[in-house]
């Protein structure tokens, strides 16, 4: 009798139940090799020629991915930008895409430098409108939509599903940065998209030690092509170590989802009402503006990434954000989210002019330690700020 497929936590758990046949390890080994032999008649029969272009320690992470994410053919990249940047790349110069004003600021910067002074038409708009995203594209000159839900970092929610028909019904593809929800509350190819994006660097890996980037597909499409072939020829390739990581990170990710998930809605409810914050920004709070939407395409929780608004203090509000961070004895000040430790950073600081994170801002990654310990910790650093 055939078996069921596999539920995802058993497929990322047994990184789908390989294992390597020559030694029958449980784990695979790590390929090294920068080059493969070919053969005396002058072929390649094994398909791998060289590693800038393909390598087997990528190939187990990527069908890991791939069956998370329900896709055709998955991508690792050396970073989360060298995936994300890759998709715009594959376009033409000319090229029209439609870009969110809330989304991961680096991304951003590079698109309103390097990819408009290559050519592209890069017109950022409030993405989680669906008539504004109908207002701006223009049928047959854009070739892309890119989304990011729920946006870094004030959490901005956008429909998926309604922005894949405005964006297919004009001809242009969907691409979604899914880094903060994951396959474990969110699989955007199933709801239309046509690529997913994610930084492994955060919940995929989990545990803040590799900078890594995949790119999953809905078809194997002539854009699809040329994405893979900008990553042999740019190099924007992972290294044999970062995969076999990626691999072992990504066997305990509904795991560390789920208790992040928990955590962050259960920070955000304790500090919704709370006299020294002035506004909770999280998905998973009814009164969140994007809470419909999420609750719709986000199965399970609502995310392990938050933002608080600090109160003002004697010296305004981002003085008090900045020496709540200063206070925090156990959240971790720093870049970056999805490990198992909490991290704690003041957006703006990071994002610099132009950034659309208010003052005081300060955005939250929660991790999987006891939420108490979170909760009180933030509390102390609150009061301390505001002492
Ligand atoms: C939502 C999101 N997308 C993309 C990136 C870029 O990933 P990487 O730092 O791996 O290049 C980040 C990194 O912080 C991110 O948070």
């Amino acid at each position: 009798m055939d078996r069921k497929p596999a539920h995802p936590e058993t497929v990322s758990a047994q990184a789908l139940g390989w294992i390597d046949e020559r030694t029958r390890a449980i784990t695979p080994p790590i390929h090294l090799s920068s080059t493969y032999l070919r053969d005396p008649d002058n072929q390649y029969r094994s398909g791998r020629v060289y590693a800038r272009a393909d390598n087997p320690a990528f190939d187990q992470a990527e069908a890991v991915l791939c069956a998370l994410e329900e896709g055709a053919q998955a991508l690792l990249f050396a970073s989360g930008m060298a995936a994300a940047t890759a998709v715009f790349q594959a376009l033409a110069p000319g090229d029209h895409v439609l870009a969110p004003r809330v989304m991961y600021w680096s991304l951003r910067n590079w698109l309103m430098s390097f990819a408009t002074g290559w050519g592209l038409q890069v017109e950022l708009i409030d993405m989680h409108e669906p008539a504004a995203v109908q207002a701006a594209v223009r049928p047959g000159r854009t070739k892309l939509v890119w989304i990011e839900t729920p946006a870094n970092p004030l959490w901005t929610v956008t429909d998926i599903a309604a922005t894949a028909a405005i964006a297919h019904a004009a001809g242009a593809l969907l691409a979604v940065d899914s880094t903060v929800p994951t396959p474990v509350l969110t699989r955007p190819l199933t709801l239309g998209a046509d690529i997913v994006m994610h930084a492994a660097t955060k919940y995929l890996n989990g545990h803040s030690d590799l900078v890594a980037g995949a790119l999953v597909t809905r078809e194997d499409g002539e854009h699809w092509q040329r994405v893979r072939k900008l990553r042999a020829q740019l190099g924007g390739t992972l290294g044999s170590f970062e995969a076999w990581l990626l691999l072992r990170g990504m066997r305990t990710l509904h795991l560390r989802v789920r208790a992040a998930c928990a955590s962050a809605q259960r920070v955000a409810e304790h500090f919704a009402q709370h006299e020294l914050v002035a506004e909770v920004l999280y998905p998973g709070l009814p009164g969140f503006a994007g809470h419909g939407v999420a609750k719709s395409q986000m199965a399970g929780g609502f995310g392990g990434m938050l933002s608080i608004r600090v109160a003002a203090g004697r010296d305004g509000g981002e003085a008090a954000a900045i020496a709540t961070a200063a206070h925090v004895q156990l959240w971790k000040r720093a870049t970056s989210l999805g490990g198992t430790e909490s991290l704690i950073e003041h957006r703006a600081s990071v994002e610099g002019a132009g950034t659309p994170a208010p003052a005081d801002l300060l955005r939250l990654s929660a991790g999987i330690e006891h939420v108490d310990d979170l909760i009180g910790d933030l509390e102390q650093a609150l009061r301390r700020a505001h002492a």
